[in-house]
């Protein structure tokens, strides 16, 4: 991940989602950005900002045009080559948290190195230590049914450091959030940020976009305005 130039690149993306009546979700994106940006995507439900945190997040493949991360094409790669791209280098944080509702916290965060190929005492150790990161260390045997929203986003948290990647992808994240728990969310994206990773944030919030180093406004699968890190 040590390439000269933006850490992600997209030229001319676009994605249409194929089906009896195809939908154009995406059309035109130019996007580059550059490690330690922390970057709010803002725009009308059905815009494209989870579509585009998508292909970002090598999640799914953009129709046209090329995604480069840190100086690779990866809009071509295979599944597995994809999937092992994104375990490595991206952590994904969703608005509905994705968590495993039979596993609990520990066995939750310690699923992305089952993949990364690490043995069940590392990904214990590993695990404990994101949960701690996050304050959850008395919640570790708790599954996801037995925690609050605040606290299950936590774990989310957790698991997409876990592997330390230079990359994270929250998707409105607070969006099921109290307000308390949405804050302390988000001053864990803020440190995580200062910490050096590279953070792209959805959101409706005009007040924590505005806190965002770099403002993307989408509209009908476009970027319509972009203050391209001019408040960094
Ligand atoms: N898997 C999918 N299949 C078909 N259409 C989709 C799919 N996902 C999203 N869309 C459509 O693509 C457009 C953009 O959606 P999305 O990226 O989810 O927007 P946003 O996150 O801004 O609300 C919408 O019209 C949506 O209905
Ligand atoms: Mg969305």
């Amino acid at each position: 991940m040590s390439a000269p130039g933006p850490l992600l690149r997209l030229r001319d993306v676009g994605k249409t989602y194929p089906g009896a009546v195809p939908v154009a979700a995406l059309a035109d994106i130019q996007l580059e950005v550059n490690p330690g940006e922390f970057t709010a995507v803002m725009g009308p439900s059905g815009s494209g900002k989870s579509t585009l945190l998508h292909i970002l997040g090598c999640l799914d493949r953009p129709s046209r045009g090329e995604y480069h991360l840190s100086g690779r094409a990866v809009g071509s790669l295979g599944d597995a080559d994809l999937a092992a791209v994104r375990n490595r280098h991206i952590g994904f944080v969703f608005q509905s948290f994705h968590l495993l509702p039979r596993l609990t916290a520990l066995e939750n965060v310690g699923q992305p190195l089952i993949y990364a190929g690490a043995g069940p005492a590392e990904r214990r150790r590993r695990a404990l230590a994101a949960l701690d990161e996050v304050g959850l260390t008395a919640r570790v045997h708790h599954r996801p049914p037995q925690l609050s929203g605040g606290e299950r986003q936590r774990v989310a948290i957790a698991r997409a450091i876990i592997n330390r990647p230079a990359i994270i992808l929250a998707d409105e994240p607070t969006g099921n959030l109290d307000s308390r728990s949405g804050s302390e969310v988000m001053g864990m994206l803020f440190r995580l940020h200062r910490s050096g990773t590279t953070v792209i944030l959805v959101t409706h919030n005009a007040n924590l976009a505005e806190q965002a180093g770099r403002l993307i406004r989408m509209h009908d699968g476009r970027v319509v305005e972009d203050t391209g890190g001019a408040r960094q």
